[in-house]
This record gives structure tokens, sequence and C-alpha cells, in this order.
């Protein structure tokens, strides 16, 4: 019953934490279905795995059962993966590489030179995989010690040899392994099944107190860093850093997929070995996952991933199946490979608008101005005039013309603006004469009629009933040789009298030109 809790317990963490991790990133399957997909902080991918049925078994390959990593509890009691008993430390299925922990070779040495473990070989036989050679280098370290790789390259037995010396007075430089105690070799292309060991020359008796025993490794090379320490630490059991390079150790992929056997997943590419038999897969460009499971290349949304896809900033990214593409933002449009703004239409500028806005206001402004001012000119004139027409007597006047009214002949009162047009503003020109009564002007009136304008001089008030009674009189008369008063204009300053037009000339003429005075008699 306590089990059965726990498990459920286990279950249900489970349950919740693969929640938040399939909410918190895209993750892509790793392991068969149902199958573990990693030991302790190790991911185990397919063809790997750690139970029955969860790795490859490659049975075309005589020696399968290699992508078997046994998941075991370590001194410590965590998880830790092991294959053919070595440390594994990370597996990838994109640089199909397996790193691991592999032994040392040792010869150690007593001072009278006699060897302290008979045999020390080291070997690795691992047909489905090869050392890296791009990643890793064999190393032989001592004051009197060689070393021999050996292993299989395509059925033959290759063999490497290095040699190092120093002694006392050949004094180690740190950081350097060229021969002075360190010597390191390159491993051979596709090496298989490899053993290396280390010898001495002379047992180490003549260096014995500065070095008594060889070495030989294969060791990662950038986790290498040659010091003096590494002649004296070493020891026996000791483990260090390796890279092997695996792929499917069968045949190659047209027989495999001729076969159907070739076990490489969608939107994946089977990639033949080079000199030897054997395929690996690889996710098409655009995915990213496991390529050695059914469905384990996964699309990836390159628009997530700044690194992913090279949108420029007038870009915006379009995740597609397989690829994406960028387009360009609004406002840009597409100018050969790059995206150009659109062309922005025409502005006016803020200060030529402001300039057209004052011109416009200050026009109106000055034309209403001037239509005020101008009506109230006139309106000015025209409270004049009517002054001027009271002053002169235009009341009394019109009193008594309308009281005479029904008589053979009125006089009629004009207006400033009837007598202006036809004397054309009192036009100098047409002035006929002056006396001390006042200016005589010359007008034709619109109905062809041509009157006498007389501009007369009123000095006081009371001069002005004086004035309007002898208007009326001489509205009244009608003789043939006095001159006929047809009306008055009274509004203006001075009042005009306008006459009937005589072409006979003046009375001085008459009286004074003995030719003229016999046409008029008195
Ligand atoms: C691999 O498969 C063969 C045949 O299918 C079987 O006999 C063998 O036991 C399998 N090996 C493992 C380790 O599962
Ligand atoms: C896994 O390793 C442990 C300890 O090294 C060993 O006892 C066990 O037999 C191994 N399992 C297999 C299946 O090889
Ligand atoms: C494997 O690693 C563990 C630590 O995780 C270490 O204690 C153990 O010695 C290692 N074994 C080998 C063979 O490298
Ligand atoms: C040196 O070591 C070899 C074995 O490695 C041994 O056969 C030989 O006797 C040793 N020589 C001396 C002088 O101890
Ligand atoms: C040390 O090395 C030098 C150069 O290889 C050699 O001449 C010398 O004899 C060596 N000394 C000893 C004690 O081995
Ligand atoms: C190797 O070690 C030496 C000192 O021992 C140091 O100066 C050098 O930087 C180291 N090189 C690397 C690559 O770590
Ligand atoms: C090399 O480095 C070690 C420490 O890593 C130091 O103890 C030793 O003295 C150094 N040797 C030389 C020759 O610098
Ligand atoms: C090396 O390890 C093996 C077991 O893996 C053990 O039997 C042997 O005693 C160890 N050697 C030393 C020197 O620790
Ligand atoms: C390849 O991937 C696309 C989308 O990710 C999917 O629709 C298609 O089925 C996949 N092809 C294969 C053969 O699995
Ligand atoms: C193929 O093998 C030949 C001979 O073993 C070797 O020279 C060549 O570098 C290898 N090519 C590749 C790509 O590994
Ligand atoms: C980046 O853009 C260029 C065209 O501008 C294209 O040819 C190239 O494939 C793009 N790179 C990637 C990783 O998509």
């Amino acid at each position: 019953m306590v089990f059965h809790r726990i498990l459920m317990q286990v279950i249900w963490v489970g349950v919740i934490l693969s929640t938040i991790m399939a909410a918190t990133a895209t993750t892509f399957p790793l392991a068969l279905p149902n199958c573990p997909d990693s030991c302790g902080n190790v991911k185990i991918p397919y063809p790997f795995g750690t139970i029955d049925g969860c790795y490859l078994n490659d049975t075309a390959n005589i020696d399968d059962g290699y992508y078997f990593i046994n998941c075991t509890s370590n001194a410590q009691g965590q998880p830790q993966p092991m294959i053919w008993n070595l440390n594994v430390t990370s597996i990838s299925t994109e640089s199909s590489e397996i790193d691991i922990q592999m032994y040392n070779s040792i010869d150690c040495y007593d001072q009278s030179g006699r060897p302290l473990s008979p045999d020390n070989a080291m070997s690795l036989y691992a047909p489905s995989f090869t050392v890296s050679v791009t990643k890793n280098k064999f190393v032989a370290v001592g004051c009197d010690t060689y070393a021999i790789l050996s292993g299989a390259l395509n059925g033959q037995l290759s063999r490497v040899g290095s040699e190092s010396t120093c002694n006392k007075t050949l004094s180690v430089v740190n950081g350097t392994c060229s021969g002075i105690g360190c010597c390191q070799m390159a491993i051979p292309q596709d090496l298989t099944k490899i053993a290396f060991e280390a010898y001495s020359n002379s047992n180490h008796t003549q260096v014995w107190n500065l070095n008594p025993c060889s070495f030989a490794f294969v060791i990662q090379e950038d986790k290498f860093n040659f010091s003096s320490d590494y002649l004296i630490s070493l020891r026996n059991n000791e483990t260090l850093p390796m890279v092997l390079e695996w792929a499917i150790r069968a045949e190659t992929c047209e027989v495999a997929q001729n076969t159907g056997n070739c076990i490489c997943g969608g939107n994946s590419t089977c990639i033949d070995l080079k000199n030897r038999s054997g395929y690996r897969c690889q996710c098409r460009v655009g995915y990213r996952g496991n390529p050695y499971l059914k469905d384990g290349c996964q699309d990836i949304n390159e628009c997530d991933v700044k690194e992913a896809n090279n949108c420029t900033s007038n870009q915006f990214c379009v995740n597609d199946v397989g690829l994406y593409h960028c387009l360009c933002l609004e406002g840009y449009h597409l100018d050969g490979e790059a995206c150009v703004p659109n062309q922005a239409a025409p502005k006016l500028s803020l200060a030529i608008s402001l300039a057209i806005g004052i011109i416009v206001g200050l026009s109106l402004l000055f034309v209403g101005g001037f239509w005020i001012y101008w009506g109230l000119q006139k309106r000015k004139l025209i409270k004049l005039g009517e002054k001027f027409f009271q002053q002169n007597g235009g009341l009394l006047l019109q009193q008594k013309l309308s009281n005479h009214k029904g008589s053979v002949e009125t006089g009629k009162i004009y207006s400033a603006e009837e007598l202006k047009k036809a004397t054309n503003n009192y036009d100098e020109c047409r002035v006929l004469g002056q006396g001390g009564y006042g200016t005589v002007y010359k007008k034709i009136l619109p109905n062809n009629k041509v009157i006498a304008i007389k501009k007369s001089k009123i000095g006081n008030q009371t001069q002005i009933e004086q004035f309007v009674n002898e208007i009326i009189v001489l509205t009244h008369i009608n003789h043939r040789n006095v001159v006929k008063l047809l009306g008055c204009c009274l509004e203006t300053k001075v009042p005009l009298l306008v006459y009937e037009f005589i072409t006979k000339g003046t009375i001085s003429e008459h009286i004074h030109d003995k030719g003229l005075s016999s046409i008029l008699s008195w």
C-alpha cells in the first residue's frame, strides 16, 4: 500500500512537471513512446535506450546491443549512465557523438626498475563507434616513455606510436605537449576497436625520482592542458574524457531504404558514411528533433528564435512548414532584396502653411475692415446730408411746397448724389461763371435736360426762411426773360439752386454788349 501511494505521488509529480515543461517550451521527443529519455542529467535519445525495447536492436549487425545504456546507481546513489562499464556524459543525435570517460594506460616501476603492474593495455571494443579524429588526441606522458595505439581501419590493423623523453636538465614546459614529458598524436580516421598501451624504454631507472610511471591515453583535446602534475598525479583506474562518433552500422542508405530497414524518420535525410558502410540521419533544414524517431523531426518556429531567421528590422517573420519567410512591415515595400520605406506624400511645411494662413487671414481682415469703414463713411455722409438739409431749411421748404400742391409747377428737391454725378463732382471745367453770390456749374441730367447749378451762400440761420420763401417765389415765376428755377438741393453745406440753362450769355454781357442788348427787351 505504501509503495502504491509513493508510486501515485511520483506519477502525479511527473504529470505536473511534464505539463509545465510542455507549456513553457516546445519539447521534441527524444525517446520512443513510453521510454525514459534520460538517465540522471544525461539525455538518452533513440537509438540509445536504457531498457529493453527502448533502444535499437540492430540485428543486421553482429555486434548488436551497443545502443544499450546501462542506467545504474553510482557510489553516491545517483543514476549513472554507462556503456561497456564506461561513464557516459552526453549523447548527441545532431553531431552523432557520445562523450565517455575512458581509462588511461599506466606502466609503473619501482626504484630498481621492476614493473609494478604486469599488464596495462586498455581497449575499447566498439565496432559501431569510431574515435573522433577532430575532437581527440592520443597522448603519452612520462620522461622515459613510449606508447602504441592500435585499432581496426577498414578491417586492417593500424598502429601509431609516440615517444616522449625528459630528464632533470630538460625541463618540462607547462601548457605544451611536444615531446618533453609529453607527446601527442592525431588519431587515424575511422579507427574502431582501439587498444593502447604505455611502455618504458629503460624501466624509468634513470628518471625514477622525477617520474616513475609511463602513461598513455586518448583524451578530448579541448579538455587537456599538460602540466608537470601529470607526471606524478595520474593514477591507475583514472578515467579521462573522450569523444566517440556513432552511426547506424549496417548498410548504406540505399540498401536500407530498399529493404525498408532505414530508421530515419519523417522530414529527415539519410546520410551515408564516407569510407565504410553505415548511415546517419539528419533533420531537414527548418526541422529539429530526433531524426531517428518516426516523427522526431519537427518544424521549428524560426520566427520565435532571433538567431534562426534573418528578417531585418524592416520585416516581420512568417513561419512556414519547414522554413519561414520575411515580409515587409507596413509602410515598407520590397525593392530587390531589401524592404525600403514607401515614398511619403509631399507635405507642406508648417512654416509655409502658417504663412499662407496669416496672409489669407490678414487679407480678410483688411477687406472686412475696409468694408466696415466704407459703410460708416457713407452713413456719416447721409447723416451730414440730413443735418445740412435741416440747417438749410429743408423741412420748411418741403412743408411750403406741399401747401402749393396743385399749382402749375413746383420746384424739385434734388439729392446731393444726383447733382454730384451730373457735375462730375463739381469739375472745374464745367464752371460757367463766378460771382459774389456763388459759383455756377453747367450740367446735363440723365434725361438730356441741360441745367445750371448755383452754389449759393447763406450767411446765418436768420436768412434761411427768407431764402426758402425766395425759392418758392422763384419756382412759380415763369417769364421769358427770367431764368427759371427748377429746384434745389439742401443736403450740402452750401445749398445748391438748380436753374434752367440759358445759352444767351450773362446779364452783364446783355447790358454792356451793344450787339446783344437788342435781342432781349426789358
Ligand atoms: C535483438 O533482437 C533479436 C531478434 O529479434 C533478439 O533475439 C535479441 O534478444 C534482441 N536483443 C536484445 C538485447 O533485445
Ligand atoms: C548494469 O551495470 C550494473 C553495475 O555496473 C551491473 O550490475 C548490471 O548487470 C548491468 N546491467 C546490464 C543489463 O548490463
Ligand atoms: C563515473 O562517474 C562517477 C561520478 O558520476 C564517478 O564516481 C565514477 O568513478 C565514474 N566511473 C568511471 C568508471 O569513470
Ligand atoms: C624492465 O621491465 C621489463 C618488463 O617491463 C622486465 O622484463 C625487465 O626485466 C625490467 N628490467 C629491469 C632492469 O628491471
Ligand atoms: C638528458 O637529456 C639530454 C638530451 O636528451 C641527454 O643528453 C642527457 O644525457 C640526459 N641526461 C640523463 C641523465 O638522462
Ligand atoms: C594551460 O595551462 C597553463 C598554465 O599551466 C596556462 O597558462 C594556459 O593558459 C592553459 N591553457 C589552456 C588552453 O587552458
Ligand atoms: C606547472 O604547473 C603546476 C601546477 O599546475 C605547478 O605546480 C608547476 O610548478 C608548473 N611547472 C612549471 C615548469 O611551470
Ligand atoms: C582498478 O579498478 C579495478 C576494478 O575496476 C580494481 O579491481 C583494481 O583494483 C583497481 N586498481 C587500482 C590500482 O585501484
Ligand atoms: C513533415 O512535417 C510536416 C509539418 O511539420 C508534417 O505535416 C509532415 O507530415 C511531415 N512529414 C513526414 C513524412 O512526417
Ligand atoms: C577514407 O579512407 C581513406 C583511406 O583510409 C582516407 O585517406 C580518407 O581520408 C578517408 N576519407 C574520409 C572522408 O574519411
Ligand atoms: C538570409 O537571407 C538570404 C537572402 O537575403 C537567404 O539567401 C538566406 O538563406 C537567409 N538565411 C537563412 C538562415 O534563412
